[in-house]
């Protein structure tokens, strides 16, 4: 089996994968979600210190298959440093301990990875990633080596959701409380909000201006009553998966995708998945969504990332094992 670790932001995270037949043997994870909440956003100093005591509870859960594990991938880029040693150091003290190896995951390659759990990769592919961290458009060969084709200038659409959440004192994370929000709108036309960069032939994302219409508009409003919520809710979200799928809808004339699949937190967002369901389907293109359990952060996706690395023998050498807060070269 290979065991991965996933430590990178905020969720502490181990699970077994089995080499042979992707089998998961084991997946569990704790969220700080609640704990980070009240802040509308992740404490790096907590989110270190809850590590620490989630991060051995969870080895508790493995120590049974000890003897079973042949390699241990773990995440050390990108993320909160603070938060990815956790991990690391965890996942070193095992290799010394059990005399395995150890392989370095990309969290972003992670991420991909969850569209091909159960079964072995499937290449070329273009990728929608949308997570609290990164947005971003890729385009990945058949020999594995992945480009970037557009990516967010300022902040990504998973936190463009927490920011709104934020302002209007609903709780972290935001992509799902804003949804849920949204779907109680009764009054769809009430507001509108511009779609960023429309017409603007760079492939690029940014959701800072859209952030400000939001502000703009709460401040309008001299008490936020639950109608309002859910009203501007709706207009953000509307807007905001508009501003991806007008540059996809770009990217799809240029490029012509067989086959796409969106990945990260945020692609758990039921108006996205239907628009690119919408996209895919008008554009002859195969759409690979990954399950709703594995699109936020988990370690199965690293684990599974760790099985390809082990079958090509891809390790990493306990010195060489470092942790970075930014993405080196991306590749599968
Ligand atoms: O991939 P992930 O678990 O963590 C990072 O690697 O960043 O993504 C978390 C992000 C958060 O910003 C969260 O608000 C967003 O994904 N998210 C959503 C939805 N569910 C989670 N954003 C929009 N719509 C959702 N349904
Ligand atoms: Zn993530």
């Amino acid at each position: 089996m290979i065991l991965g670790i996933e430590s990178s932001c905020d969720d502490s995270s181990v699970a077994l994968l089995r080499i042979d037949d992707l089998a998961q043997i084991l997946h569990k994870k704790i969220s700080q979600e609640e704990a980070h909440s009240v802040y509308g956003g992740v404490v790096p100093e907590l989110a270190a210190r809850l590590h620490t005591q989630a991060l051995p509870a969870l080895l508790n859960d493995i120590k049974p298959y000890f003897k079973q594990i042949k390699a241990i991938a773990i995440t050390n880029e990108p993320g909160l440093s603070v938060s990815l040693i956790g991990g690391v150091s965890m996942a070193k003290a095992l290799s010394i301990s059990l005399k395995i190896p150890l392989i370095a995951i990309n969290h972003l390659v992670g991420h991909i990875y969850s569209l091909f759990l159960g079964n072995e990769i499937a290449l070329p592919l273009g990728i929608l990633l949308v997570s609290g961290g990164h947005t971003m458009v890729l385009d990945i060969d058949e020999n594995k080596n992945i480009s970037i084709i557009a990516k967010t200038t300022d902040d990504s659409f998973g936190e463009s959701f927490d920011k709104a959440a934020k302002m209007m004192g609903l709780g972290y994370p935001g992509g799902q409380i804003i949804g849920n929000y949204a779907r109680e709108c009764k009054d769809k036309d009430r507001f509108s909000f511009t779609i960023p960069l429309l017409g603007d032939k760079r492939l690029e994302y940014s959701f800072s201006g859209l952030k400000n219409q939001v502000r703009l508009q709460i401040q309008s409003l001299e008490n936020l009553t639950q109608k309002d919520i859910s009203d501007i809710s709706f207009a953000f979200e509307k807007t905001a998966c508009a501003h991806i799928m007008d540059k996809l809808k770009r990217i799809f004339n240029e490029r012509k995708f067989k086959r796409f699949g969106v990945v990260g937190g945020a692609s758990a967002n039921p108006v996205l998945r239907d628009s690119l369901k919408d996209l895919c389907k008008n554009s002859n293109c195969e759409l690979l969504l990954a399950p709703l359990e594995f699109c936020s952060d988990n370690a199965m996706m690293i684990a599974r990332a760790g099985r390809e690395k082990f079958l090509n023998d891809e390790f990493t050498c306990y010195k060489d094992l470092k942790i970075s807060p930014k993405t080196s070269k991306l590749r599968l």
